[in-house]
């Protein structure tokens, strides 16, 4: 990785922070200005490439292409989710977590108990979710519709967000007496219940008796964070921050098809000092790593992530090991590798590093300063004699020769799959959300991809780990 080293001062290492910064705006005027410029892009694209033929097919960007330029992709595409609001001061959350469900591209139908219209409005609600709020069961519509059945059955997921004492007491209990319980009682669909409440009332044996007797039968729970309450007591009993639940409405959606696998994953830079203050160091800024390990969590895999300094929220459910050097990331991958079945090293390791760094800073003298480098342990090579049938997935990134170059990579290094970056085009390698890539294995077929998510490239490396799996079971 020696190519695209810069040399930087030691500056506090941000180690994973769990959020992401807020995003400006969130209300009904963000969402149809965003909904405006994609009308806009799209109408943009259709008038230039509306034609037939080739140039329309490779040119005109896809939905999720338009969603991820601006910030995000359509994960959540056709999935109807029932939102259950019950009636806590966590409620306005539901108005955020409504806005993110239908930025990826959810249908979102909102219930709402009568304690939660106390909290916030159900016009919030509607503006937000683009459908219309069910707070009766007896409210009578023109469509003829049996809500509570038509609610349940229509369902991918229901998620209930914020959800009361009052709440799990009543599912727990089997009452249903209101639109939400009647739901919940009637859906076949997964159930992800996010409690907020006081501390005290989150600790006491009667609630914690009824989310174990609930999760039991199949009912799936987030804990509550913890922190000041609005009551102003500190414990637990926050709802979980609206970002988490999604993450977790997707890793619930998602088909668990890597189940049963043990994946390690490096990434990020590494960082090689040769004084307290100063290192080598690359561009590396994490994202295709941590792309992989947050599909490879969604897919069922365990995941173990070996990163080096970079400033993104760790995979909710993936472990974590935070070093800086090479030589650190080494010992890190050796001392996991041993319940791995995958391998896949994103990281761009320093291939060179200071022979001899100083013990206190370097002084600026009149002259130049030469500092001499050695070779930092070759990881992939190293687990490469240790792959027995472990899946073994390297990164390749060159300036030139790619395909050639990447081929030799793999073969020296005994891989069963090599991802070429493509550097220099737009969108691609370092820092960017996108990537433009090629597979390469080891009978010299080339899968090109074009300009994608890294998420999505993630899940079309994860495919072919799979494939390589499920080949060597039969
Ligand atoms: O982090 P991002 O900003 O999202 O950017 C992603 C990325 C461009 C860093 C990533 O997609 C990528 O290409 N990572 C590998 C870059 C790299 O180091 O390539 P390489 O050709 O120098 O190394 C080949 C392989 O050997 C890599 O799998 C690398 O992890 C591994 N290696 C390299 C040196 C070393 N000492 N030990 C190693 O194991």
């Amino acid at each position: 990785m020696h190519e695209a080293c810069v040399i930087m001062q030691h500056v506090p290492v941000y180690f994973p922070e769990r959020y992401l910064p807020p995003e400006q705006g969130h209300n009904a005027t963000t969402i149809l200005s965003q909904l405006t410029l994609y009308i806009i892009t799209a109408m943009f694209f259709n008038v230039f490439y509306g034609g037939s033929g080739v140039i329309r097919d490779q040119a005109r960007p896809s939905f999720s292409y338009i969603i991820c330029v601006y910030g995000d992709i359509a994960m959540l595409k056709n999935k109807n989710i029932v939102l259950g609001i019950t009636g806590g001061i966590a409620a306005y959350k539901a108005a955020e977590l409504t806005r993110e469900l239908v930025k990826r591209g959810a249908t979102v139908k909102v219930i709402m108990t009568q304690n939660a219209t106390r909290f916030i409005t159900p016009l919030t609600l509607q503006t937000l979710s683009g459908n219309p709020v069910y707070t009766d069961m007896f409210t009578l519509s023109g469509d003829w519709d049996i809500h509570h059945i038509s609610l349940a059955q229509s369902a991918d997921i229901v998620v209930v967000a914020p959800a009361t004492y009052n709440t799990i007491g009543k599912i727990a209990s089997g009452i249903a007496d209101d639109l939400l319980s009647t739901t919940m009682a009637a859906t076949k669909a997964p159930v992800l219940i996010c409690p907020a409440m006081n501390s005290n009332m989150y600790d006491n044996p009667i609630l914690r008796s009824n989310i174990d007797k609930l999760s039991a039968l199949g009912y799936l729970f987030m804990d509550a964070g913890s922190g000041e309450l609005a009551c102003k007591a500190e414990g637990a009993g926050r709802l979980p921050n609206p970002i988490d639940i999604v993450e977790e409405v997707e890793t619930i959606l998602t088909q668990k098809d890597l189940k049963g696998h043990r994946i390690l994953i490096t990434a990020g830079p590494t960082r090689e000092s040769f004084d307290p203050v100063r290192y080598i160091s690359n561009h590396s800024s994490g994202k295709m790593g941590y792309a992989l390990a947050l599909m490879a969590r969604r897919r069922g895999a365990d995941v173990t992530l070996i990163s080096g300094p970079v400033s993104l929220p760790v995979p909710v459910g993936a472990r974590f090991v935070g070093v800086s050097s090479a030589s650190e990331m080494r010992d890190a991958v050796m001392e996991h590798i041993e319940g791995a079945t995958v391998i896949i090293k994103a990281a761009a390791v320093a291939d060179y590093r200071p022979s001899t760094p100083a013990d206190s800073k370097l002084k600026k003298g009149a002259g130049r300063l030469d500092i001499s480098l050695e070779k930092t342990p070759d990881i992939i090579s190293e687990v490469s004699k240790k792959k027995g049938n472990r899946i073994l997935v390297g990164f390749a990134m060159e300036t030139e020769d790619l395909i050639k170059n990447a081929r030799a990579k793999m073969k020296a290094k005994g891989m069963d799959l090599i991802v070429a970056n493509e550097l220099g085009l737009p969108g691609s390698g370092f820092q960017h959300d996108t990537n433009i890539v090629k597979i390469i294995d080891p009978s010299g077929n080339v899968e090109e991809l074009p300009l994608m998510d890294k998420r999505d490239v993630a899940d079309r490396i994860l495919d072919r780990v799979l494939e390589i799996s499920d080949a060597g079971k039969g």
